[in-house]
Order: structure tokens, then C-alpha cells, then sequence
């Protein structure tokens, strides 16, 4: 294991113990029958942000495992591989995890490489922790999901080759914090027109999204690479996509009956992976 964890309480390197964490001052954190360890601090501020629930965990990982993202999934996976193929291993973590779709297809892409990598997930639901546990069980120990925040990382400094993250909060300062001289950053953002056919199936007005600044203080941005696909849907798939995003939550009751009576719905799917050294 390449990473140094440390104690979410006192910030301590913690070492592997049989199941469970431990630092030098004894503070211990086991792992979950799943294989998750949990290192939120129990009680406190994460408390107050639980991350995706069950419904949209079970949502997002129905909907991906039918491959409508995969062409996103295989030009990320590319890029990794372009981008890290010269180093013999690579830690790399995965921030806002989710149900983990996305790291076990790094994971796997980067070992057919024949790079030794080591992975860490997080996220702060314990129910996205646990199903990423549960893909990502057949690396063993080159592959850890824990439960914790992006904004309060239980990573030591200056310890990743690589981070990247979809569709999770931001904190540039953890990301730069954990991240080596010269390491990777991939984050990966909805593009102008990403899912325009169900904006447009539940929404009077809908709008484009706004694609922000590129520009993040302290990294060196490489690239941008768009990707563009339309899927069609039908059935429970169409409330699958809907209860993923953050829409379905901030849509009038009416706009979710829209979305629930349709039969089938064709949407565009739009893009932007985003590289940066630091
Ligand atoms: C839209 S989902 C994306 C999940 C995954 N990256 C994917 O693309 O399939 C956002 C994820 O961020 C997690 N999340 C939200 N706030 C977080 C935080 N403060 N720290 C860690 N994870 C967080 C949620 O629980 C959820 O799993
Ligand atoms: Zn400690």
C-alpha cells in the first residue's frame, strides 16, 4: 500500500492492523464486512453531509452498469493511461467515489497497462463506500474504499500521483494538498449540453449548463477532452438517470410526473474531462 492514511482525529499516520486502522495514539477504525473502512469522524461536521442516500447510490449504479456513460468511461481511462503509462506504479485516488463504476475501470485499465497501482475511493455516503468495497474486492489489498470527506481527507500530504473526480465537490486545496509535485488531476464535469432531452422532457424553460473556467490555482492545465453521445432510454431507466442527478431533487412535484410517465426519452450526453499537472 503506497498511501499514507492518516487519523481523521489527530492526524497521525495509521498502519494496517489484520482488519483495521490504528495510529500512534491509538485511535482504531475497522473495516466494514463490505471492506470499507469508515474514517468520518463520528458526530462531527461530515455528519452534517451524508453524501448520495440509498435511492440514488442504487440509481446511479443500475443505470451505469448498462453502459450509457461507457464511452465516457473509455476516453477517461485512455487518458490515465496516456498520461501515467510511464510510471511502473501509481497510487491514485478516486474523490467522491460513489458506487465506484468509475474506479474499477481505471483500476482494471491501468493494471492492463501493466502499471502496480494502488487505489484509494472516497466518499462520504456509507452506501456508495459499500458497494465501491464490494467492485472493487477482487484487487485486494491494491484497492481501499473508505468512508470520509473530499474537504477533510484522511491522506497524508504530497502522497498521490493521481486524483480524479466526477460529478463530486471540489476542494482544490485537499487536492492540492495530497497530490506529489508533477501528480495528475482529472476531474470530470457536465458538459454545456449534457442531458439536454430530460431537461427538456421536465423543464417549461430549461437551461444549458454553464461550463466554468477551466483555470484552478496552483495546477497547470493540460487539456480538455469533450466527449458526446445521445442514449435512448426506456422504462425505469429514464427514473434511474432522473434520481442520479441532482435535479430530480430540486424539480416541482410536476416536473417528476413529467419524467415518471415517460415511455422512453432520447438525451443528448455531454462531457468535458479535464487534465491538470501540479
Ligand atoms: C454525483 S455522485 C458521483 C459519484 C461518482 N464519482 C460517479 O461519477 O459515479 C457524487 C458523489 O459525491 C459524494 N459526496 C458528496 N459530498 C461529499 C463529500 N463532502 N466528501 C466525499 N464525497 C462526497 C456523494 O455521496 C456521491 O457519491
Ligand atoms: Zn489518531
Amino acid at each position: 500500500m503506497s498511501f499514507t492514511f492518516t487519523c481523521p482525529i489527530c492526524g497521525g499516520a495509521l498502519s494496517k492492523e489484520g482488519n483495521s486502522f490504528r495510529c500512534g495514539k491509538g485511535h482504531c477504525y475497522d473495516r466494514a464486512k463490505s471492506g470499507y473502512v469508515n474514517l468520518l469522524l463520528p458526530g462531527g461536521k461530515n455528519s452534517k453531509l451524508p453524501g448520495d442516500n440509498k435511492q440514488m447510490v442504487n440509481a446511479r449504479r443500475d443505470f451505469l452498469d448498462k453502459g450509457f456513460y461507457q464511452p465516457m468511461a473509455d476516453a477517461l481511462c485512455r487518458e490515465a493511461v496516456q498520461e501515467l503509462g510511464n510510471l511502473p506504479a501509481v497510487s491514485l485516488l478516486d474523490a467522491g467515489c460513489g458506487e465506484g463504476y468509475y474506479t474499477e475501470r481505471l483500476y482494471k485499465a491501468l493494471t492492463r497497462a501493466g502499471i502496480d497501482v494502488n487505489l484509494l475511493g472516497l466518499d462520504i455516503s456509507k452506501f456508495a463506500a459499500e458497494k465501491a468495497a464490494k467492485r472493487l474486492s477482487s484487487a485486494g489489498e491494491h484497492a481501499l474504499i473508505a468512508a470520509a470527506s473530499i474537504f477533510h481527507m484522511p491522506v497524508a500530504d504530497e502522497s498521490c500521483d493521481a486524483v480524479v473526480t466526477l460529478f463530486a465537490p471540489f476542494c482544490g486545496e485537499e487536492f492540492l494538498r495530497v497530490l506529489k509535485k508533477g501528480g495528475l488531476f482529472v476531474m470530470v464535469i457536465p458538459g454545456a449540453r449534457h442531458l439536454w432531452g430530460l431537461k427538456q422532457a421536465v423543464y417549461d424553460t430549461p437551461y444549458l449548463n454553464e461550463v466554468q473556467d477551466y483555470a484552478i490555482p496552483g495546477l497547470t492545465f493540460l487539456r480538455s477532452v469533450p466527449v458526446e453521445d445521445t442514449i435512448t432510454l426506456r422504462g425505469s431507466e429514464i427514473m434511474d438517470l432522473f434520481q442520479m442527478t441532482p435535479y430530480y431533487y430540486k424539480t416541482s412535484a410536476e416536473g417528476q410526473a413529467r419524467a415518471a410517465a415517460l415511455q422512453t426519452l432520447e438525451t443528448e450526453t455531454n462531457f468535458e474531462i479535464l487534465l491538470y499537472r501540479k
